[in-house]
């Protein structure tokens, strides 16, 4: 949902800014902007993504300086064109030289519009962005930051912005709210970003700013004040990144590596809070809540996407682990339909970046109704993680392919790790906590032993790669893995696919089942096992083609359906941990089948800022 980085210090702007752009380019990537000030300040601007912005460079000559900003843009004010890309500049006669970068949306920009308007203010863009720009020229005195400060004193909505003036050359500008941003401090330099993928290749000391404040950092040094010019205080810390996470390695795609990648996320994430003597699991980050969770009445899980998919594995696990009714709800949904948080409710937001603009609303309002709100997020110290009142982080690591993979095994087994946490501090004895565990350690092994097939899957993909609808079923707790499934394949394949609970088939969307219609079915042996099997004869007797996910040794299974993926057995809760992994390996190969960029699929965001 956009990425900015924006650059201040000795070094030239250039080449640092567009490697950044590059890390931050899964955020968003219809169009690509940046501004350097050298002797004049230059600004480039492309449709297309950041290796368009350098070939537009190249064609338009060099540009020269030290201080400079990039943008990445997820469009949603204004369509992708030229002149909506970023950065946006005060221009016209009235201009300053001001250029801005912004990820987040100005809600009130059209009553700002009209206000600059009626002061000779002429607009070239359609984006709310432009009309920051031009209120900041607006205020100018001669002073960025003071201008800056009064500007988002008049603004509502949310903002990460970067902005430089003509008139300042040794001034970088920056302030948030809502929006994520990140400030790197080097010797004589700062990188500033959207994340720390942009900074860490130049410096691991770094701190995030606040909401509703703004930084003034020169090459020598930085000052934090509130919009209000009140100076806060900003901890500069060591960022626990490490370039080679980011890093492609040997594989082609990021989807890619990070699928091959779980079993080994998956062992890091459970590290250090499995206790084998005690039969406990550890969680250092809520276990100052722990009796508050034990005693819970309800407990509601809330995310959006495939997180989502993961809230819904969320409510199995809790209520067959801690036996406390839990429900999941889209984030956008709970969020405004004036929900009930009564006495004992807690509010679980689910999130891999920890910036789901819809996430965070949701747990905003829980927490104002008086919830407990927990977090299971992987970007440590993102917006949703600083939020809540305690938390779990994933530990899986970057996740830069936009459709995601290993953090959804990671929310999961978070998800599980947490139900047994909160289940042994009711009834749950020791022994059966350790029986479990046990099963929770082999997943990896397991994941392992699903991967060895990828060629298998890669063949029976290609078997049925022409058909344009599929269909993915699965029942309990298999029946978000079907909607997982399809939304693997729907957002990097752009085949139309649906997920939906076997049994609901037969209440229409058997309607759509015609000769040789591919339809997945999550069967693998638990307790609706036998249903699952009835469902897939209804869909064969109507021509459809099954395609079954089943537990190693199930030739009965083989015998109904026309291509089989075989996952170890584990007991039913944990099933999800293995049998999303086949659809996520199908849904890669589809994608690449069909030519389609895997890593940036079309109209996608990685992080979703806006609501
Ligand atoms: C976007 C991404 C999805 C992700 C969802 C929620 O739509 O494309 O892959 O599942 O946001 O993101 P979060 O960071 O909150 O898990």
């Amino acid at each position: 949902m956009c990425g900015i980085v924006a650059y201040i210090g000795r070094k030239p702007a250039k080449h640092l800014l567009l490697e950044g752009l590059k890390r931050l380019e899964y955020r968003g990537y219809d169009s690509a902007g940046i501004a350097i000030l050298g002797t004049t300040l230059k600004v480039v601007r492309t449709v297309g993504r950041v290796r368009a912005l350098e070939d537009q460079i190249e064609k338009q000559g060099e540009i020269d300086g030290t201080l400079g900003m990039a943008h990445t843009r997820w469009a949603t004010h204004g369509g992708v064109t030229e002149k909506n890309a970023h950065p946006h500049l005060d221009d016209g006669k009235l201009g300053h030289g001001i250029a801005l970068v912004h990820n987040g949306i100005i809600e009130n920009y059209a009553v700002l519009k009209r206000y600059l308007e009626d002061k000779g203010h002429v607009f070239k863009s359609e984006t709310d962005t432009e009309v920051l720009a031009h209120l900041i020229g607006e205020l100018y005195r001669g002073d960025l930051e003071r201008a800056v400060q009064g500007a988002l004193r008049e603004v509502t909505g949310a903002y990460a912005i970067a902005v430089i003036c003509a008139k300042e050359p040794d001034t970088l500008v920056v302030a948030r709210k809502g929006s994520p941003l990140m400030v790197g401090v080097g010797k004589d330099e700062y990188i500033v970003a959207s994340d720390s993928s942009a900074i860490v290749a130049h410096t691991t000391q770094a701190f995030t700013l606040a909401d509703y404040t703004v930084a003034k950092l020169t090459r020598e040094s930085f000052r934090t004040t509130t919009v209000d010019n009140v100076p806060v205080d900003a901890q500069v810390k060591e960022l626990e990144f490490d370039l080679e996470q980011i890093d492609l390695g040997t594989f082609e795609h990021y989807m890619l590596k990070e699928i091959f990648e779980q079993p080994r996320s998956l062992r890091v994430c459970m590290q250090g809070r499995i206790d084998d003597r005690a039969g406990q699991v550890v969680l250092g980050g809520v276990s100052e809540f722990a009796r508050r969770l034990a005693t819970a009445r309800r407990i509601v899980f809330v995310g959006q996407g495939t997180a989502l998919h993961a809230c819904m594995v969320g409510t199995y696990l809790m209520e067959e682990m801690a036996k406390i009714p839990s429900d999941w709800d889209f984030a956008s949904e709970f969020r405004y339909r004036n929900p009930i948080v009564e006495e004992g409710t807690v509010v679980v937001a689910v999130s891999q970046s920890g910036e789901t603009a819809d996430t965070l609303s949701a747990l905003m309002e829980a927490k104002q109704r008086g919830a407990l709100a927990l977090g299971i997020v992987n970007v440590v110290g993102s917006s949703i993680a600083r939020e809540t009142d305690a938390g779990v982080y994933l530990r899986v690591g970057p996740e830069i392919g936009v459709a995601s993979t290993k953090a959804f095994v990671g929310q999961v087994m978070v998800a599980a790790m947490l139900s047994l946490f909160v289940g042994r501090r009711r009834f749950l004895s020791s022994e059966f906590t350790l029986a479990y565990l046990k099963q929770l350690k082999s997943v990896p092994d397991c994941i392992d032993r699903v991967l060895e097939q990828s060629d298998h899957i890669r063949s029976v993909t290609a078997k049925y790669i022409h058909r344009e609808n599929w269909l993915f079923l699965g029942r309990g707790v298999n029946y978000p893995v079907a909607l997982e499934g399809a939304l693997k394949l729907k957002e990097i394949s752009y085949i139309h696919a649906e997920g939906m609970p076997a049994a609901e088939m037969k209440h229409g969307p058997i309607a759509l089942i015609d000769h040789g219609m591919p339809a997945v079915f999550v069967a693998t042996r638990n307790s609706q096992y036998e249903k699952v099997l009835s469902n897939i004869q209804e869909v064969r007797s109507r021509g459809g083609h099954v395609i079954a996910v089943a537990t190693e040794g199930d030739d009965h299974v083989r015998s109904l359906c026309e291509d089989v993926f075989y996952v170890p057995d584990l007991p039913e809760h944990l099933q999800p941990l293995v049998t999303v992994v086949p659809l996520q390996v199908l849904a890669y190969h589809a994608a690449l089948m069909r030519g389609k960029d895997v890593d940036k699929p079309r109209n996608l965001a990685k992080s979703v800022t806006v609501e």
